[in-house]
């Protein structure tokens, strides 16, 4: 039986937070991304590797909230065995969409692994000397007052 505060969460969520996917770190990795929100002071790095233009293997390392590990781990199984052209396409709201929802209150949490999976792929066209697509917004923190806000979908 799910308690108070576990009701606010979908059993996907509580699945991932529980038992996450991919924790860990990937030996001669082909990108990694290093985030933090600086509300909280959470912090996730995020590790590729890439073959052929198809990301072959995903891994994460988080020191953060439930919501915050329950994302990394869900972002990096969505991940697996994208190209990375279609990686980027992957967005918070589409990560909290596979997880079956977040409360309000925890939707910043997943635009760290939106950050964190776009931080790896830029350092991964970084490695190669490739200009890079990726468009990683300079202050984290305007992304997390955004799903702060009082706004309702
Ligand atoms: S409270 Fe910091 S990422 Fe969730």
């Amino acid at each position: 039986m799910k308690s108070e505060f576990q009701s606010q969460y979908s059993t996907k969520v509580m699945e991932h937070f529980m038992n996450p996917q991919n924790v860990g770190q990937i030996e001669d990795p082909s990108g990694v991304g290093d985030v933090g929100n600086p509300t909280c002071g959470d912090i996730m790095r995020l590790f590729i590797k890439v073959e052929d233009g198809v990301i072959t293997d995903a891994k994460f390392m988080t020191f953060g909230c439930g919501a915050a590990i329950a994302t990394s781990s869900m972002v990096t199984e969505m991940v697996k065995g994208k190209t990375v052209e279609e990686a980027l396409e992957i967005s918070n709201r589409t990560v909290t969409e596979a997880l079956g929802g977040l409360p309000k209150v925890k939707m910043h949490c997943s635009v760290l692994s939106e950050q964190a999976l776009k931080s790896a792929i830029n350092d991964y066209y970084e490695r190669q000397d490739k200009p890079s697509p990726v468009n990683i917004p300079e202050d984290e923190h305007e992304q997390c007052d955004l799903y702060d806000s009082d706004e309702e979908e």
